[in-house]
């Protein structure tokens, strides 16, 4: 399955089946997210905590308007060294590479920064120094009987998770609110685009804006919601790798002068800049 795909068949599952997941396939999971530490900072990384009952002590009873996450056999539990917005970025870029890949291989994940407890996880995993826990990720396979999946659907209903904003509502050309149409544009910079439209983000709050300018395309954000931004700029990077739209990512978080040569309104957030790498085609 391509990343494409994987990205597309992702959804949050919040009921789990007790069956744990094959040894092997958590090793590769593990190797991904090591895979990943070149690309993000020091100290950025991903723990595992296994067991329903070890997971279940770190998830919170109730948290807002999501149910309990109920039944995981495990958690990926993401550490930053210290908390700083790149920091979560680039944890937000790790953790959901280790997302797809799990959907890749047939697993059910759900992102989680509200329905759990930091300080159980922290304890349930050996903590760094200084190091603390900004979000972890649920992991195991589906429960799909039907109780399961009317809670699924529930809950799915009140975060209205199947919504996505259009491109055109998302993507602007050359300054914010520039008119953007796909009609002309790369179709692998549309598609790396609508791949980052797919993304998972908190309450499905859907904060990011993107500012095609030449071949760059710049990261701002409605709220300021580092992770979710990371996790978009994970969609871009690996979806654009795999159409031939090598690029790479700086972070610009709240660069003042991204913000006034973009006319970002008030409270508009600036993340980062994707450039591709030449030459574009392997
Ligand atoms: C950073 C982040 C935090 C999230 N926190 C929670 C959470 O605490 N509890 C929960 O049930 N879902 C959580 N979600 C899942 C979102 O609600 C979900 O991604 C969104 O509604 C879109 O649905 P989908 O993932 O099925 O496409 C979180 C997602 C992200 C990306």
């Amino acid at each position: 399955m391509d990343l494409r795909t994987a990205i597309r068949l992702r959804r949050s599952v919040r009921r789990y089946a007790a069956q744990p997941v094959p040894r092997d396939l958590l090793d590769r999971l593990a190797a991904d997210a090591r895979a990943a530490d070149h690309l993000v900072r020091p100290g950025v990384r991903v723990e595992r905590v296994d067991g329903r009952e070890r997971v279940a002590g770190v998830l919170a009873r109730y948290a807002g308007v999501y149910g309990l996450v109920r039944g995981a056999p495990h958690l990926l539990v993401g550490l930053i060294p210290e908390d700083t917005p790149e920091n979560r970025i680039d944890l937000g870029y790790v953790l959901e590479r280790v997302v797809l890949e799990a959907t890749r291989l047939g697993l059910a994940t759900c992102w989680m920064t509200g329905s759990y407890r930091p300080d159980r996880a922290a304890r349930a995993i050996r903590l760094r120094p200084g190091e603390r826990v900004a979000a972890v990720v649920a992991l195991g396979y589906p429960r799909t009987d039907p109780l399961a999946r009317l809670h699924d659907a529930a809950v799915r209903r009140v975060v209205a998770a199947h919504r996505r904003l259009p491109l055109t509502r998302i993507v602007f050309a050359g300054r914010w609110g520039g008119p953007w149409s796909s009609q002309g544009a790369d179709p692998a910079l549309v598609e790396a685009l609508e791949c980052a439209r797919l993304a998972p983000s908190a309450r499905n709050r859907q904060p990011w804006r993107f500012v095609v300018e030449g071949e760059e395309v710049h990261l701002a954000l409605t709220t300021p919601a580092p992770i979710d931004a990371g996790i978009a700029m994970a969609h871009v990077a690996l979806a654009g790798r795999e159409m031939g739209l090598a690029g790479r990512w700086r972070l610009r978080w709240a660069d003042d002068g991204m913000a006034r040569r973009l006319r970002l309104p008030p409270g508009v957030v600036p993340a980062g800049t994707f450039s591709p790498i030449h030459p574009r085609r392997p």
